[in-house]
């Protein structure tokens, strides 16, 4: 067993770093395409344990990845705990909004979210048991604030006034809705771990949505609770956080010890995140997956660049957000093999 991937967040140094890609599974591969519309709709393939095993392990046929990522969705939670859920065809995900104290009532507990998710275990075991033994295998599950924004907006959002203005109207409903969901993703971690997964992050992706006032209370500790109990639980999983957008805030959470590893966006320079975050904890990322839909030179460059800048230390290769669409498969080798082998 060689699980670069896993020892690199166990402190292990490494010649090159182990590299994944955020959403690695995805719209860019042609065989995703097909399975996606063999399952129907994107519901129908994140709770079919066949489906989601295939898309997760078809990455990991074409390139040369350390990590498999579970494929699965973070808006699961929300509809797990009995909100309506739909993914409309380019349009992105609709729930049914909580607006007041009634809504937030009408949720499930925290522990009943196993009914509906356990299709999602099951993936777990089954992709474990067909995963080649020197790939970490890696389950997620969003952050209790950017889950709150879905479930407050009811779709995506660019400002996420709605979310906001409920934060600071109903303080103590807002608090008992991130509680809620930090209680339910610690049960739903706890049970990807026993299924079978190496490594947990958290994908807090609209934590620059917060003030920097308020983002240690609402993106930060709750992700440190969840770290907290999930270290109790498991003491050798690592987590990984990525509190995207976060900015200079990125310091603090990399003093967290709880977290083993912090994933920063593209907007952080990587001679800052060396200096201010590589210096307490391992860092991931962070090249703009714009680089895979426009690939040469620069490509090439800007790899070579974060490599040179980050990859002495503890590091993880990544993209500062997940890949698009529109990326070029080429690319995806180019960048790759430019990792692999570090010329310098
Ligand atoms: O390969 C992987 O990374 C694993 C699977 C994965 C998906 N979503 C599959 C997916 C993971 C880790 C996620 C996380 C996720 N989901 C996040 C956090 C990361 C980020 O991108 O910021 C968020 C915010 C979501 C919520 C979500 N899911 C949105 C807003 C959308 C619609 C936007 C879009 O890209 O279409 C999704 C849909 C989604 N989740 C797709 C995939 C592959 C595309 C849906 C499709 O195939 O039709």
């Amino acid at each position: 067993m060689n699980k670069k991937l896993l020892k690199t967040l166990l402190g292990e140094k490494n010649k090159t770093p182990p590299i994944w890609l955020m959403r690695q599974a995805g719209r860019y591969l042609p065989e995703y395409r097909k399975t996606r519309k063999k399952a129907g709709s994107f519901l129908d393939l994140c709770y079919s344990p066949k489906l989601a095993t295939e898309v997760t392990l078809q990455p990991l046929r074409r390139f040369d990845l350390d990590g498999a990522i579970l494929f699965a969705d973070i808006l699961l939670i929300p509809n797990a705990l009995g909100q309506h859920l739909e993914f409309l065809e380019g349009k992105g995900p609709l729930l049914k909004p909580i607006k007041n104290y009634e809504d937030y009532n009408k949720l499930k507990e925290f522990d009943k979210i196993h009914d509906i998710l356990n299709p999602v275990y099951d993936a777990v075991s089954n992709i474990k048991a067909n995963l080649d033994k020197n790939i970490t295998f890696i389950g997620f599950a969003g952050s209790p604030w950017t889950v709150s924004t879905y479930m407050i907006e009811g779709q995506g959002s660019k400002d996420h006034i709605k979310t906001k203005t409920f934060m600071l109207q109903y303080p103590e409903v807002f608090d008992k809705l991130i509680l809620k969901i930090e209680q339910a993703t610690i049960e739903y971690l706890t049970k990807q771990i026993i299924a079978g997964v190496d490594v947990v992050k958290l994908f807090d992706s609209w934590a620059g949505s917060l003030p920097g006032y308020y983002l240690e209370k609402y993106s930060l500790n709750p992700m440190k609770n969840i770290a907290i109990e999930i270290k109790k639980r498991f003491p050798g999983i690592p987590v990984i956080i990525f509190p995207r957008g976060a900015g200079p805030m990125y310091e603090n959470f990399s003093k967290v010890k709880e977290f083993n590893c912090i994933a920063i966006d593209s907007s952080i320079d990587v001679t800052w995140a060396k200096k201010k975050v590589q210096t307490n904890n391992i860092v991931q990322g962070n090249l703009d997956p714009v680089h895979l839909i426009s690939g040469g030179k620069e490509l090439v460059k800007q790899t070579k660049n974060i490599l040179h800048k980050l990859s002495n230390s503890g590091h993880i290769f990544n993209l500062g957000h997940g890949i698009s669409p529109n990326a070029k498969i080429e690319n995806v080798e180019i960048l790759i093999k430019t990792i692999k082998e570090k010329i310098n």
